[in-house]
């Protein structure tokens, strides 16, 4: 006979399991959605969670809330394993209060923070809450407030990622927004500081949840998202296949996965990928699937900034995250946006040992008054300063152009990458050849009988001389010029070679990126 002891406490992690009860599991799942508890199942590798504070009840007696005690409040966390590896794991339980955030909540999420930064671990967060437990008041942003200070001081110690699947409103946006990647899902979650009822209040704009802070939204316009999964059990998938590529913390290399892919693999085709013609687009996507390993590309903030592309392969098995301007979308310019988004990507990528690897074709940065009024000038600065700072191993192959300031950006020699290669095909230059004719050649092609056949004579002249790698490597600002069917063989070797790279900073508190 089981000890009554053993009874009670099974009865009572039994009830813990039910959260806020059947009626409202039924609720969550009437609107497509899993409970705290699915989710964390579907996450972590089968049976390897383990749960922590389940008894753990909230302290408030105002508004009757004294009679209303859930065990576990409205939270379930703990640690568990993602191939094998492991990550600590918190999850709102929108069935208990709409999963609003108690100082007990808060409490449990601090916990396993502060256990995920001791022992080095990732820190995963599911949102699905009502924001701040109305009841408790100001001891309820309290608790908001000690979250983002261990989200801060955990940033760039283990890798931070937010899953939002419900609500996520008001100041607890910025729990998600302090993490190093936010993933949503379509229809069923949303983000935003206040919602529609008081947006229109304020200004008397009308506009949707989903409008105004849907996944597409903050994947798209705001650029507050990475991911955008079609379902719950998507999402999930999408997290534990990000994980792949992270270490666990900022003392660890990124895992090495030996690949069956032939490390001297030569795509002919990468030969004839960039059209003669320099302002013919071309897939820039393409290049990158053709070199790294069974063409595996996790890209993060696919629909945003859509002229810089961004994410994580692997090459010759060693974890890289790429940065490569996409000729097909602006021709490849950059713009705050794009500089934006491929510094954070960056600084990730230093933050945690993973290697960089650049393909430029870029024709600068985009002019234009909304640009320059928007900033373009502090906010194309964070990308430079990201590059600069980065110590990691970090290799750029040219493909075409590399203009004017955008040349020095792009990770260029003189800021500290460590191998430059350029196709056959690149352009480097202070700028394109119409442009630079127009102003050197002013006085003559103004005096010209044939102004025309003037300047496509000096344009000819000009792209001959300077629109080419060879300049650049007489100089050895770029380290070799390759046929691009070698450049997957090259990129291993070079990764290979820059395996104990060891670079720093000077000491300092911390630098001052423009931000
Ligand atoms: C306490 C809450 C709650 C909250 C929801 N509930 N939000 N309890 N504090 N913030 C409770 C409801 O009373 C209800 O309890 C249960 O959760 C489910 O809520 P419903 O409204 O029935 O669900 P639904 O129709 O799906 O609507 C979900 C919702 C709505 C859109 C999230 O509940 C809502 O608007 N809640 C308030 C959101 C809000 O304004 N939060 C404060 C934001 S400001 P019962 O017992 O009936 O099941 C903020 C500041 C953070 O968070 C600052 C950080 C610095």
């Amino acid at each position: 006979m089981t000890h009554p002891k053993i009874e009670q406490l099974r009865k009572l992690k039994a009830q813990a399991q039910l959260g806020g009860g059947e009626a409202r599991i039924e609720k969550q799942r009437s609107k497509g959605k899993m409970t705290a508890r699915e989710r964390v199942e579907v996450l972590l590798d089968r049976g390897s969670f383990h749960e922590i504070d389940s008894f753990v009840v909230h302290r408030e007696t105002h508004f009757g809330m004294g009679e209303k005690k859930i065990l576990g409040d409205s939270v379930v966390t703990g640690w568990g394993t993602i191939d094998g590896r492991l990550v600590y794991v918190y999850s709102q339980d929108f069935t208990v209060f709409g999963g609003s955030l108690s100082q007990v909540h808060a409490e449990k999420i601090c916990k396993i923070m502060d256990m995920a930064i001791k022992n080095g671990a990732p820190v995963i967060g599911i949102n699905d809450s009502g924001g701040a437990r109305i009841q408790e008041g100001v001891v309820s942003l309290g608790g908001y407030a000690d979250i983002f200070l261990r989200n801060t001081l955990a940033s760039g110690v283990v890798p931070q990622i937010s899953a939002i699947m419900g609500p996520c409103a008001g100041g607890a946006v910025y729990s998600p927004a302090l993490t190093d990647f936010i993933f949503m899902v379509k229809k069923t979650s949303h983000m935003f500081i206040t919602g529609p009822d008081v947006v229109k209040a304020v200004t008397g704009e009308e506009v949707t949840f989903e409008e105004l802070g849907g996944a597409m939204t903050h994947n798209t316009t705001s650029g507050v998202a990475h991911m955008a999964a079609e379902s719950e059990e998507d999402c999930l998938y999408l997290i534990r296949e990000m994980m792949s590529y992270l270490p666990s913390n900022n003392m660890e290399d990124p895992p090495f996965e030996p690949t069956l892919d032939d490390p001297l693999r030569a795509d002919k085709e990468l030969d004839d990928i960039v059209p003669d013609n320099p302002n013919k687009p071309y897939d820039i996507k393409e290049v990158i699937n053709r070199i790294v390993d069974d063409g595996k590309f996790y890209e993060t903030q696919e629909h945003f900034a859509q002229n810089i592309v961004v994410g994580f392969a692997r090459i010759g098995g060693h974890g890289v995250g790429i940065i490569a301007n996409q000729p097909m979308v602006l021709a490849g310019v950059l713009d705050i946006d794009a500089s934006e988004k491929a510094a954070r990507f960056v600084r990730f990528c230093d933050c945690f040992n993973i290697p960089l690897i650049v393909f430029e074709d870029v024709p600068g940065f985009l002019p234009g008054i909304n640009q320059e009024h928007g900033g373009i000038i502090r906010k194309g600065a964070k990308l430079l300063y990201a590059f600069c700072e980065a110590t990691v191993p970090k290799i750029t192959v040219i493909t075409r152009k590399a203009y004017g300031g955008a040349y020095c950006v792009m990770n260029s020699k003189h800021i500290r990458s460590d191998l430059n290669f350029a196709w056959p095909t690149s352009e480097i230059a202070v700028m394109g050849p119409d442009g630079a004719v127009n102003i050197i050649f002013r006085r003559e092609l103004n005096g010209a009988a044939d102004p025309v056949e003037k300047k496509s004579e000096l344009v000819d002249n000009y792209r001959e001389n300077f629109a080419n790698p060879y300049e650049a490597a007489r100089r050895g600002y770029v380290d070799d010029v390759i046929e691009p069917h070698e450049t997957r063989t090259r990129l291993i070797n070079g990764l290979n070679m820059l395996q104990n790279k060891r670079d720093t900073n000077p000491p300092r508190k911390h630098g001052n990126i423009p931000l």
